[in-house]
């Protein structure tokens, strides 16, 4: 009997194509390894993120290929995962150390943008990604008490003047909020929130992150137009409530970041309906779809719809997130789930191109 080869292995992988990417494994440079002895076969798949979705799908694909080849007596698969960064366009204002820099932006405040944040970045976290948090909102940083920062806890500094980001929640996390006291008001004008802005991408000890989230201020204004001047950012990922009024800005912020030449990795509705804790009756409190329409309309994805509980409030007002304060709720399943897809849209965009039809 002929013996199997490695070539007659990989041969046979280019027929398993990532459901994202529309490409085959072998070519897209996730097939680590392959080992054959007498017949027995081990693969090494690398995917492009810890939270992908399609993992078990895609093992089953590679077990179906190689296990259709003559001589094969068993196959072994193992799969790990290296975020990818994004191409040269994507390279040309990066941040040493990061890969990805995910802008998180809403129409307008209320929204739950700086709740999603939070909860996506820590998911992927917990996922086995690295993902750091800037809150970028210099007027209103919320993001310290949603992660439990105790009030007066300051970053440190590096010898080479850096600050280093603080440890929470399994975030790294640089905020206005840890600089400078909570109650002090404060009066920025134009250039202040640039070089703010700028400081917190460039003079911060960030480390090795696979996501750096950014979560803005609300609308479109000097702070988004500071990001993404100053850094290239992988995509933008818009916050809204299900409700017209919300919507209308959605349709504004979409068009800002496109105009800036910044793919839109998708649109999250969040406050889609109240599920009821005791007969889950869902009551649309401000209405539903609506965010999956406007993405349709606009040609982007739509990540995902995140419910109304209370306990997600709670979560942020105690600095506990949510998605792993509560895991086994549907709300947290849901953020999961969002966290999966906008982890599968960053690979599309790092590996096909930030002008790929992202869809
Ligand atoms: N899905 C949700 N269910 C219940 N409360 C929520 C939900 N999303 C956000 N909230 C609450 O709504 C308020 C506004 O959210 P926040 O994230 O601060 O909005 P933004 O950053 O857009 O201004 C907060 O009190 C938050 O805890
Ligand atoms: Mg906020």
């Amino acid at each position: 009997m002929k013996t199997l080869t490695k070539e007659e292995i990989l041969d046979s992988l280019k027929a398993v194509k990532d459901p994202d990417l529309h490409r085959d494994i072998v070519s897209l440079g996730m097939v680590k390894a392959v080992e054959v002895t007498n017949g027995r076969v081990s693969i090494h798949v690398e995917l492009t993120t810890p939270a992908c979705p399609l993992k078990e799908q895609i093992k089953a694909d590679v077990r179906k290929a190689v296990s259709s080849l003559a001589g094969v007596q068993d196959v072994s698969v193992e799969m790990s995962s290296q975020v990818r960064q994004g191409g040269p366009a994507l390279q040309q204002k990066t941040i040493p150390g990061v890969k990805n820099i995910i802008a998180v932006a809403s129409g307008k405040g209320g929204v739950g943008k700086s709740t999603v944040c939070v909860n996506l970045a820590v998911a992927l976290a917990t996922m086995g990604a690295k993902v750091g948090l800037l809150d970028a909102d210099i007027y209103g940083p919320n993001i310290p008490l949603m992660l439990g920062i105790p009030v007066g806890r300051r970053p440190g500094v590096t010898e080479d003047e850096k600050l280093i980001p603080i440890e929470a929640c399994g975030l790294r996390v640089i905020s206005m909020g840890v600089l400078v006291p909570p109650d002090s008001p404060m009066v920025w004008r134009g250039p202040m929130l640039h070089s703010a802005v700028t400081q917190f991408l460039q003079k911060v000890a960030w480390g090795e992150l696979d996501y750096l989230f950014v979560d803005l201020p609300p609308g479109t204004g000097d702070v988004q137009l500071s990001l993404v001047q100053t850094v290239s950012v992988t995509g933008a990922v818009i916050v809204t409530t299900p409700q017209e009024v919300a919507l209308m800005d959605v349709r504004k912020g979409i068009a800002m970041f496109q105009k800036t030449n910044v793919a839109i990795l998708g649109v999250v509705e969040n406050m889609s309906a109240f599920v009821c804790s005791h007969c889950g009756e869902e009551t649309p409190i401000f209405s539903r779809g609506g965010g999956r329409t406007v993405a349709e309309k606009s040609g982007v994805p739509f990540l995902g719809e995140i419910p109304i509980d209370p306990r997600i409030r709670e979560g942020g007002d105690t600095g506990r997130p949510f998605v792993t304060a509560s895991p086994d709720s549907p709300a947290a399943k849901q953020f999961l789930a969002v966290a999966g897809v906008l982890a599968q849209q960053v690979s599309i965009v790092d590996i096909l191109g930030s002008k790929a039809e992202v869809k």
